[in-house]
C-alpha cells in the first residue's frame, strides 16, 4: 500500500533519530512491498529561526494532507527559560495538535528486563507493569482562553470541557481496555474541579456500553502516588491534557529509560507518532541518541495503519537489539553502540526476516556491523 507521511525532524536530536525511523520505515516497506511517501515539514526552533514561526500555514497544510506524521522532536534551551517571547517552538506542536484535531494521546509504559536496574523504582515494583495513559489533547486548560490584566498584576487560563470531548476519548480508552486487561482508571480531581465532575459523569455513562470493561477512578494528586507504588495494577488510564502531561511524564521514568517510550497523538483523519522525550540538545550530532523511542513511534504508526504484522517486526527488531546489547548510552554506559548503527541493525534484522548474523565487536567500534 502507498501512504504518504509527513517528516518533521525537528531540533537538536530530532534529525539523528528520524534518520533512523526513516532506515526502519524503509526496512518495512521493503519487506511487506508497500511504498511510503516522505514529505520533510519544519517545525520547531529550527523553523522560528527561517520563517520566525514555528509552523508555517503551508506545513501545517502539508500535514493535515499527509496519511500520518512523524515527528522527531522539538526545542531549544534559546528559548526556553524567557517567558516574554512570544514566539516558541511548542507553539508549532500545539498549533499541529489543534490544527489536525488531534484528541487521543496515547503513551504506552512498558518495562524492559535489561534496564530494570536503572529503574528508580525497586525491581519486584517493575513485575508485569504493562499500562497505556489516554490524554485528552486538544482541550482543557491547554487551549482555554487566557487573560493578563493590564498592569500584569494578574492572569487566568480557562479549563473547559465538553462532553463531546470527553466522548470521542472516552470511547477509544474503553475500547483499548476491551483488548488489554479490561480496566480502566479515570484520573481526575473531581472533589475540586467542575471539569473533572463532567468527565466522571459521562465516563461513567459511557461505561455501561462496555460491560466487561472496569472502571474506577482515582484523584490525580492520589494517582501520582499510586502509580510509583502499584504501577502493576494500572491498565488503561483515561485522563485530562493538564493532568495527562504531568502523570505520562512521572510514569515515563519507571522505564529506567525516556529513551524506549514511544507516543501516537491520533484525531478524526490521521496520527502523528513521537518519542516522548524531547530534543536532547546537549547530544545532538554526537551520534549518542536512542533511536529506539521514535522507531517504536513507527511501530505504532504502522498499528495505526492497520499494518499489525509490520508493527510485530518493528518491535521484535527492537527487542531483538535489547537483548543483543546493541543498545546506546543511556541504556549501558559500558557498551554503547551509535544511534546510526542501531538503526542499521533495526533495518537489516526487519529486512532480512530476523535472519542476522552480526560482527559484535564492529559493533561497538561502529564499523561495518554485519557479517
Ligand atoms: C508533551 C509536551 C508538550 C505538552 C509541550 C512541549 C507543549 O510536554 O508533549 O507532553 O505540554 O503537551
Ligand atoms: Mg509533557
Amino acid at each position: 500500500m502507498k501512504k504518504e507521511i509527513a517528516v518533521i525532524s525537528g531540533d537538536g536530536i530530532g534529525p539523528e533519530v528520524v534518520q533512523q525511523a526513516i532506515k526502519t520505515l524503509d526496512a518495512i516497506a521493503y519487506r511487506f512491498n508497500h511504498t511510503f511517501q516522505y514529505n520533510p515539514v519544519e517545525m520547531g526552533a529550527c523553523a522560528i529561526d527561517k520563517y520566525g514561526e514555528a509552523i508555517t500555514n503551508e506545513d501545517l497544510e502539508k500535514c493535515a494532507k499527509s496519511d500520518a506524521i512523524l515527528l522527531g522532536a522539538i526545542g531549544d534551551p534559546r528559548f526556553d527559560n524567557d517567558p516574554t517571547l512570544n514566539v516558541r517552538p511548542e507553539q508549532g506542536l500545539l498549533k499541529l495538535r489543534k490544527h489536525l484535531g488531534l484528541y487521543s494521546n496515547i503513551r504506552p509504559i512498558a518495562t524492559y528486563d535489561i534496564i530494570s536496574d536503572q529503574s528508580p523504582l525497586k525491581n519486584e515494583r517493575l513485575n508485569d507493569v504493562d499500562f497505556v495513559i489516554y490524554r485528552e489533547l486538544i482541550g482543557g486548560i491547554y487551549f482555554g482562553e487566557k487573560k493578563l490584566n493590564k498592569d500584569e498584576t494578574e492572569a487566568s487560563d480557562l479549563c473547559s470541557y465538553s462532553v463531546k470531548q470527553i466522548e470521542r476519548i472516552a470511547h477509544e480508552a474503553f475500547k483499548a481496555a476491551q483488548q488489554r486487561k479490561k480496566k480502566l482508571t479515570l484520573v481526575d480531581k473531581a472533589n475540586v474541579l467542575e471539569t473533572s465532575r463532567l468527565w466522571r459523569k459521562t465516563v461513567t455513562s459511557i461505561s455501561k456500553g462496555y460491560p466487561d470493561v472496569e472502571l474506577d477512578f482515582l484523584f490525580v494528586d492520589n494517582a501520582a502516588m499510586q502509580i510509583i507504588q502499584q504501577p502493576s495494577s494500572f491498565d488503561v488510564v483515561l485522563t485530562e491534557n493538564m493532568f495527562g502531561d504531568i502523570i505520562s511524564d512521572l510514569a515515563s521514568v519507571i522505564t529506567g529509560s525516556i529513551g524506549l517510550l514511544p507516543s501516537a497523538s491520533t484525531g478524526k483523519s490521521n496520527g502523528m507518532f513521537e518519542p516522548i522525550h524531547g530534543s536532547y540538545p546537549q547530544a545532538k550530532g554526537q551520534d549518542i541518541a536512542n533511536p529506539n523511542a521514535t522507531i517504536l513511534s513507527v511501530a505504532m504508526m504502522m498499528d495505526y495503519f492497520e499494518f499489525f504484522e509490520e508493527a510485530k517486526a518493528i518491535r521484535e527488531a527492537v527487542e531483538w537489539t535489547l537483548s543483543e546489547g546493541i543498545v546506546s548510552k543511556d541504556i549501558s554506559k559500558a557498551a554503547s553502540s551509535g544511534c546510526n548503527v542501531i538503526g542499521d541493525h533495526i533495518a537489516n534484522y526487519i529486512e532480512n526476516y530476523g535472519e542476522v548474523k552480526i560482527n559484535k565487536r564492529n559493533t561497538e567500534e561502529s564499523k561495518g556491523v554485519f557479517i
